[in-house]
């Protein structure tokens, strides 16, 4: 069996990394990973811990490329590689304008879509924008959806995908957790506070991140407003690695530039950004990936979005919406630092995102399927 991975950004990499290693252990299947290069280095970082190499890269990164010229330049980039492989499944993960691109590109070539972390939904197709439109459009393309909670299966089914190709699975950044906290143990923690001696400080965590899209005209500014206020307080630290888009960088370091406890870094390769986030008091991000993380971590996080496509870490009480009103970041982030309570409650949830066997679920399904 011959499958084609496609991914392009730094999520897709990090979650589809422990279905790669599983389905290149299976004799009987060849795997060739296809790179976009819609991310370049954060992609590299990303992928890197994972010890895969990709087969092919499009190399289609642009400093602010417009989404029509990239998902035009994936189409196109992927035809080429699609008649010379003529793989018998292509997979994608996710919501990016890669994963909806590559999907496209497939069903053109006749070939069969297998969509990781199908079904999350927000029910409004202009938040986040773009990815709810890409989630919904590979919907339908794909053959198999492995959704990753019951959720999500509900909102396929909701959508008259038909309940035989729905594979509830667990999400895969579980199994990618594990394998970092397993692969690197003790040493993880050693070695990032050898990066950063400040952690070992006596004072309280807050990582920060922030990058989507309808954050840009003005959330991020808000978000970063709450950030400054927040590293007043002399027994707190911000730790911000900050996302290249040259439509949130200079807005970061323009509001924290000069800040005291506030450190602006460059995007941690993911071995350094989960033992950052083990370190964390407090998560404050609008990232789909870190709202699945941190509840598997036990670290209270708060979501600077108005609306989520994963509700069920609001459900068990791990994460919280606060939007971009920075009044009101600077009053749930207070009180996670003041009220023991209700940091412990946050903190002492379960992980709703799976149990680190998605992917050999995942595989199990696609080595199962007649050619
Ligand atoms: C993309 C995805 C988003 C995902 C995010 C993960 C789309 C439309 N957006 O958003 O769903 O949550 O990735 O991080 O698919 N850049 C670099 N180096 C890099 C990566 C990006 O310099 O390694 C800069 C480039 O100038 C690039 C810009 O950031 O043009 C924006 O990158 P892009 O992939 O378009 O958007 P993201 O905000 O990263
Ligand atoms: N991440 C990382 N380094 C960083 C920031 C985030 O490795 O400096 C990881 C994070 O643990 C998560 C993923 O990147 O697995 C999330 O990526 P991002 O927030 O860019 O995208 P999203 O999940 O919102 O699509």
């Amino acid at each position: 069996m011959d499958i084609l991975v496609v991914i392009g950004t730094r999520p897709e990499a990090i979650k589809m990394a422990p279905l790669i290693r599983r389905l290149r252990g299976e004799s009987s299947v060849r795997v060739n990973l296809c790179a976009t290069g819609q991310h370049r280095e954060m992609f590299a970082t990303a992928l890197e811990p994972f010890e895969i190499e990709t087969d092919f890269n499009l190399d289609l990164m642009r400093e602010a490329q417009p989404l029509a010229d990239l998902t035009a330049a994936v189409l196109r980039g992927l035809q080429g590689i699609l008649d010379e492989i003529r793989p018998d499944i292509v997979l994608v993960q996710g919501d990016t304008s890669s994963t909806f691109a590559a999907s496209l590109a497939a069903f053109y070539a006749g070939v069969r879509v297998g969509h990781v972390e199908a079904g999350l939904r927000t029910g409004d197709p202009l938040a986040p924008w773009p990815e709810e439109l890409n989630r919904r459009l590979t919907a339908q393309v794909a053959h198999w959806h492995f959704a990753p909670t019951e959720t999500a299966r509900s909102n396929l089914l909701a959508e008259s995908i038909a309940p035989n190709r729905i594979f509830v699975t667990g999400n895969t950044v579980i199994d990618a957790l594990e394998w970092i906290l397993s692969s690197m143990g003790d040493q993880l923690r050693e070695n990032i506070r050898n990066r950063f001696p400040f952690l070992a400080d006596d004072k309280k965590l807050l990582l920060a991140t922030v990058h989507r899209r309808e954050n840009q005209r003005g959330g991020a500014a808000r978000v970063c407003a709450a950030l400054r206020t927040l590293a007043r307080r002399e027994d707190i630290n911000v730790l911000l690695p900050v996302h290249p888009n040259p439509a949130i960088k200079p807005v970061v370091e323009e509001i924290l530039g000069s800040t005291p406890r506030v450190h602006l870094v460059e995007p941690l390769d993911y071995f350094e950004f989960v033992a950052t986030m083990n370190e964390a008091h407090l998560i404050v991000t609008d990232s789909g990936g870190v709202q699945e993380e941190a509840p598997y971590l036990g670290v209270p996080v708060l979501v600077t979005r108005e609306k989520t496509e994963r509700p069920e870490a609001v459900a068990v009480g791990a994460a919280r919406l606060v939007g971009t009103d920075t009044a009101e970041i600077l009053r749930q982030s207070y009180m996670l630092l003041d009220d023991r309570d209700a940091h412990e409650a946050m903190a002492s949830t379960s992980s709703p995102f799976g149990d680190g066997l998605a992917s050999a679920r995942i595989a199990k399904v696609l080595l199962n399927t007649p050619r």
